[in-house]
């Protein structure tokens, strides 16, 4: 991979600790986005300004390590670096082929001038797009092996602004609608933490979790606005075991004018390690796919062995020669293997990982994929067991790679981990998924997991951990007791869980009639914004979530069929949260562009400008949209395909009917 480091300045001070600087600023390329860093006795903290008005006012930074003295104070500063970077990466895969990483950097060398002498590192990274900072604890006597009760750090928000959040510490892990309110009504949310306000919007994330706790924020002071990072407890209570040298993740505040335009960042990808495997070409293939999956939330299939079972070679096959005929790369069986009978997810686990069930002969599916050009996808449910999962897992993945499966869905169904102990987001689980993606990857695996930990960006650093699920998906619409989603779901979770990074919502749903087994859910949604969600909800891997003879013969499936999942580049052009949004994105392998529009439960008519295409080029385009009386709750399916043809730079219209969205190809005309 090609790294072009284009200017470098470099500026390394050893300061001797009677000279005690008290702030350090740091500025973005741009000069908008300013941090201050201060050093004093009784305390160490930042602040951070934008465009010159406070965004974050005076925040704490440091520890509570158990058995010490804080960590947090008292500190001299005995080296500085300030380093500016101007240089670009290519991904393997992803929203864009080139990612530009500029950035400036000041890190502060701190020691305790107390008899303990202790060693703390702060490095700060400002870029255009936002900043990310973190701590590293270099080697050192008195923190060889030690716990981190708590971490100190602090985000003081300027202003009471309003936030889209969900709340930690729930029995469903990621998977809750948003809420919104002034960010002071929050009482503890996970990260990424969305806010808008004066004409800013503001997300707050972490990127690089390794081996940490993932970080939720808590509100430590209504009237101050003021949140600290909790880092969420393993079940003894210990947030993190550590042991110096070793760094946190960065804590990262993403930073823009316009909330849309959150979704154009790349800071964390940018704050990541580069790839870490090497080339990973002949297995790490973004792409789309089907199963047998909607049938049973739908209730009408099962995943338990027995008349109603849904995982059958006769059915494996059905779906692959429908996937065959179209541009679909892979079929994914759930309740392929032993272990699904009854309430599968009350007891503990009993899967195993590598015994098909009766009635499904995976050797004689898998290789009838591979006769028609396509693969099967490998299930690993593990009904949140994760020491059951992993004394199986290396033979697992080993079982798969025999097949010549190159693609896995992972599961954690459970409101804890490990017999009901361990929540889904502390250290033990950032450990278990880390394990998870290096046995995947040395069995030439690409991973999918659902109920997993947060994305931090680690997929520029192991390329073949593509997408996960971590939000409330389309199977809420399919069988949630609670009946659903709502139609303002889809337009306001890219806003904030999408940050994070791609997103296995599996789209595609093009009927919406299944009351015989479920009267009260449905999608809220009309057919053509469930094409539309293919190019506004970014993921490598877009799952088709219907059946086949639910698409078979349907001329909308045709925008399915073309729609890629690699990106040369991508352009969130325009949205507010919850209300609507549009996206145009270039395919990675043609000159072909697709737009997704998409809006909540309220009709809209949207101008969109084509001044994204290529300048003086004539387009083709092909227009999905909703039908002239199309609505979510009373006629979803009403829809129209239309053609024009148009000159970069042209508006088109699109008519947005209630809980709708539209969908378009661009084909370039070559004169
Ligand atoms: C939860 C996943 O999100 C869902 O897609 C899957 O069908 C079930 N687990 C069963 O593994
Ligand atoms: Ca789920």
């Amino acid at each position: 991979m090609p790294l072009h480091r284009w200017f470098l300045f470099l500026l390394s001070v050893t300061v001797s600790p009677s000279l005690i600087a008290e702030e350090f600023t740091v500025k973005s390329p741009d000069n908008d986005i300013e941090v201050v860093v201060d050093v004093s006795q009784d305390s160490t903290s930042y602040r951070v300004n934008y465009k010159g008005s406070p965004l974050i006012r005076t925040s704490q930074l440091g520890f509570d390590i158990r058995d010490q003295a804080l960590l947090s104070k008292n500190f001299e500063v005995v080296s500085l670096d300030r380093e500016a970077i101007r240089q670009q990466w290519n991904t393997v895969w992803g929203e864009r082929e080139v990612v530009l990483d500029y950035y400036n950097e000041l890190s502060l060398g701190l020691q305790e001038s107390t008899p303990d002498q202790r060693r703390l590192n702060l490095t700060v990274r400002v870029y255009d797009d936002g900043l990310g900072f973190r701590y590293t604890f270099p080697e050192q006597e008195a923190l060889k092996d030690f716990i981190i009760d708590a971490e100190l750090t602090e985000f003081a928000f300027a202003q009471n602004y309003q936030a889209w959040w969900i709340p930690a510490y729930r029995n469903q892990r990621y998977e809750y609608q948003y809420l919104r309110s002034a960010v002071s009504s929050i009482d503890v949310a996970h990260t990424p933490l969305t806010l808008e306000g004066d004409g800013v919007a503001v997300a707050v994330h972490e990127a690089a979790l390794v081996d940490y706790a993932s970080m939720t924020l808590r509100n430590i002071d209504d009237n101050q606005k003021v949140f600290k990072a909790d880092l969420v407890p393993w079940a003894n209570g210990v947030r993190v075991y550590a042991s110096a040298p070793m760094s946190t993740p960065w804590r990262t505040i993403q930073i823009a004018d316009r909330a849309v335009d959150l979704m154009n960042s790349d800071l964390l990808l940018n704050l990541n390690e580069p790839n870490k495997l090497g080339d990973v070409s002949d297995y790490v293939k973004p792409g789309k796919y089907m199963g047998i999956w909607w049938e049973m939330h739908t209730g009408l299939a099962n995943w338990s062995p027995g008349p109603d079972q849904g995982a059958t070679t006769q059915r494996a096959k059905e779906y692959i020669d429908f996937a065959a005929k179209h541009d679909i790369d892979g079929v994914l069986v759930e309740g392929w293997n032993k272990g699904w009978e009854g309430e599968w997810w009350k007891r503990e686990p009993t899967f195993l990982f590598d015994e098909p069930v009766d009635g499904f002969d995976i050797e004689e599916v898998s290789d009838y994929a591979q006769q028609k050009g396509l693969r099967l996808i490998g299930h690993h449910e593990t009904a949140a067991g994760i020491s059951h999962y992993e004394s199986q897992m290396e033979r697992a993945f080993a079982y798969y790679q025999k097949l010549g499966i190159t693609s896995v869905k992972m599961g954690y169904v459970g409101t804890r981990l490990e017999h009901g102990k361990e929540w889904h987001h502390g250290q033990y689980m950032v450990r278990h998924f880390q394990k998870v993606v290096a046995t995947a990857a040395k069995y030439g695996v690409m991973v999918n997991a659902h109920e997993t930990i947060k994305d931090t960006g680690l997929r520029r650093t192991y390329p073949n951990l593509m997408t996960r699920e971590s939000v409330r998906g389309m199977e809420y619409n399919g069988g949630s007791p609670d009946t659903g989603n709502m139609p303002n779901h889809t337009v306001l979770f890219p806003f904030t869980r999408g940050l994070a990074g791609p997103t296995d919502f599996t789209p595609g749903v093009f009927k919406f009639d299944y009351q015989e087994h479920r009267p009260y859910n449905r999608v809220p949604t009309t057919l053509a914004k469930q094409l539309s969600l293919y190019v506004t909800i970014y993921s490598p891997l877009q799952m088709a979530a219907d059946l086949p003879e639910h698409y078979e013969g349907h001329a909308a499936f045709q925008f399915i069929d073309d729609v890629p999942t690699d990106w040369q580049q991508s352009i969130a052009l325009d949205g507010e949260v919850g209300e609507y949004m549009v996206v145009a994105r270039q395919d990675r392998h043609s000159s072909d562009w697709y737009v997704g529009a998409a809006t909540n439960e309220l009709a809209r008519q949207y101008d969109l400008v084509t001044d994204f295409l290529e300048s003086g080029a004539d387009y083709r385009v092909e227009l999905y949209s909703d039908g002239e009386n199309a609505h979510w709750r009373d006629n979803p399916m009403d829809f129209r395909i239309s053609q024009m043809n148009i000159q970069a730079g042209d508006t088109i219209q699109l008519d947005m009917k209630a809980g709708g969205g539209a969908a378009l190809r661009f084909v370039k005309v070559i004169k």
